[in-house]
């Protein structure tokens, strides 16, 4: 393929393109309200397709539950209507902990249409790492189910604020319910209501609050916005190629901004028809989904595609996926090898996006007719003015394939407007008028990115961010570690995996005993995707002489590179 066989204008798109475009579409004029719930909802009902699938739900046991816009008005307004009741109001920030439960997505619209901030949570959330996050944004709320409930009955006491606890199959059998403490069985489907009086937001009330690990401190908290929906929707429509008839699959969880982004508001904004697989991961069983509910368009990871790569290509052969007509990819780089394969087995190319929980919506991106380049991600999307950047003087490096720090001009319509309880983390992101990614790249020559890495220590694991200090803290509360340090090491599928390094206190041994007791200690703090695949004892950590580890000479030892600069490392 050349460049010459795209079949679209990319350089007249740049000119023409704006954001304002999705404000028409979508019906909305300025001074009027804005709610992303109203649009990703009640507006598809009011346009008629009431009787359209706006979900179909498949679980692990291969029960499939389909709902209709309408069916979501009806059972989104009852979230709405009982959070009202028990007096949770706008701005108020209410969590979601669930699997991807039906009334995970319901949910979330229904808590938009109250005018709260809806807060999703990774259900494989440890303690630690719920609390961390319902202290941070003093959630009122919380909608979670039987399974997760005994995770947050052990951070209630630090978390005064969090008063009502609404547990989605809290009727069925077993342990009772704590209603003496706000826990509620809250049964979406005896909870519907026809009507309810959607919040009048604005273009900047609070939407969303999607936290993300940095390297240093607890993770920070990306406060999005309703106008957000704007740049949503635009992507979605242009890059994910959605059109009216479309059966459409996100595999990201919601607890991540894919999942809420593209896995709920882009989609339903737009009136298309999704499906959910709420299972475990199998290539047969990805196959089979796609296959019975005819997906059109898919919006995966490469750490998903590389397991599929592992599969091969006969199981693909085995089921009719001739409905597929578009693939896109986001989270982590996408191996050249994982297009070649996608062309081998579907004939069709992973389309590549690159963009953060800061950024809301994608900003690099293969738009469908673009020349796929293996190993890019693309061109900016055209209404976005992305650059790279040079990171003394912050202005754009004019030399092709020189490497720099990604920084994307503001603003655009869902780029977060601050960290919670942190602005000044989120005013530090940018530079010369630019916001800075905080990862590395290059342009060639026809104006494609290539990512390069990230600028920091955080791990990208499976497409997830996992900060080195939430590790690092966890392993410091074992008895016999002095110090520790948590880097990511390559690994063929996740692409990095966490390592640990530990120096002991005086009178311990680096002995598998040792190496047991901390693992099991951390299991019950982190997250399953931030444990430790592998922890090396050592007998001290590099540092900076300010005392700072030097997480960068342990990564570079792990992946072979080059040391760099170390002139500020520790002297004994
Ligand atoms: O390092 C980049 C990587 O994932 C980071 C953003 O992660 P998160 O905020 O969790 O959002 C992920 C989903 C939008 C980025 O800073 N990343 C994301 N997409 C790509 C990527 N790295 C390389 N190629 C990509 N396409």
């Amino acid at each position: 393929m050349t460049l010459s066989s795209t079949t679209i204008d990319y350089e007249r798109l740049r000119t023409t393109l704006d954001w304002k475009a999705a404000e028409a579409e979508l019906g909305w004029e300025p001074g009027k309200p804005l709610n992303i719930g109203y649009l990703a909802v009640d507006r598809n009902v009011e346009r008629g397709l009431g009787d359209k699938p706006a979900l179909i739900h498949e679980d692990s046991t291969g029960t499939v539950r389909t709902f209709t816009y309408a069916d979501v008005k009806r059972l989104s307004n009852g979230f709405a209507n009982r959070l009202q009741e028990f007096g949770v109001k706008e701005l108020d920030r209410v969590c979601l902990f669930l699997d991807k439960a039906p009334e995970l997505y319901i949910g979330f619209a229904g808590i938009l249409k109250l005018g709260a901030v809806a807060q999703p949570l990774f259900s494989a959330f440890g303690e630690d790492s719920l609390l961390q996050r319902v202290e941070d944004s003093k959630a009122v709320a919380i909608i979670t189910s039987r399974k997760l409930v005994s995770r947050v009955r052990k951070i209630r006491d630090r978390v005064p604020e969090l008063k009502h606890v609404l547990v989605i199959d809290g009727n069925a059998e077993g342990k009772p319910l704590r209603t003496d403490e706000g826990e509620f069985a809250f049964d979406m489907e005896a909870e519907a209501v026809p009507e309810f009086e959607i919040a009048k937001t604005h273009r900047e009330s609070p939407s969303v609050l999607h936290y993300t690990s940095g390297t240093t401190g607890k993770p920070k908290g990306a406060l999005h916005v309703h106008s957000s929906v704007f740049g949503q929707y635009l992507t979605t429509k242009m890059v994910l190629d959605l059109k009216d008839d479309d059966v459409y699959w996100c595999t990201a969880d919601p607890g991540w901004v894919t999942g809420t982004s593209y896995g709920i508001i882009g989609p339903w904004t737009m009136g298309v028809t999704q499906v959910v697989l709420d299972a475990g991961f199998s290539a047969e069983r990805w196959y089979q989904t796609m296959a019975k509910h005819k997906v059109t368009v898919w919006y995966t990871a490469p750490t998903a595609i590389r397991l599929l790569m592992k599969a091969g290509t006969d199981v693909v052969k085995q089921h009719d996926l001739s409905a597929l007509r578009h693939m896109c990819s986001v989270g982590e780089p996408l191996n050249p090898e994982g297009v070649h394969w996608g062309r081998e087995a579907f004939d069709l190319d992973f389309h590549d996006t690159y963009w953060q929980t800061e950024t809301g919506s994608m900003m690099i991106t293969n738009l469908p007719g673009m020349v796929v380049k293996p190993g890019s991600m693309g061109r900016p999307f055209p209404a976005v003015d992305g650059a790279v950047l040079d990171p003394v003087t912050w202005e754009p490096v004019s030399e092709v394939g020189k490497v720099g720090m990604i920084g994307i001009r503001p603003p655009w319509p869902s780029l977060m407007r601050t960290y919670w309880n942190n602005s000044a983390t989120y005013y530090s992101k940018f530079h010369n008028g630019w916001y800075v990614t905080g990862d590395r790249g290059s342009i060639d020559a026809d104006g494609y990115f290539w990512f390069s890495g990230r600028d920091d220590d955080v791990i990208n694991t499976g497409g997830h961010l996992v900060g080195p200090f939430e590790i690092e803290s966890a392993l410091l509360e074992h008895p016999a570690v002095a110090e520790s340090a948590a880097i990511g090491k390559p690994d063929p599928v996740n692409m990095e995996v966490v390592k640990a390094f530990v120096a002991l206190k005086p009178g311990f041994t680096g002995d598998d005993d040792t190496e047991l007791s901390i693992m099991n200690l951390i299991r019950k703090k982190l997250s399953p995707l931030a444990m430790p695949q592998e922890i090396e004892f050592v007998d001290k950590l590099p540092k900076t002489r300010s005392g700072k580890i030097m997480r960068r000479l342990l990564k570079a030892q792990e992946w072979g590179e080059e040391i760099g600069d170390i002139s500020t490392l520790e002297n004994d």
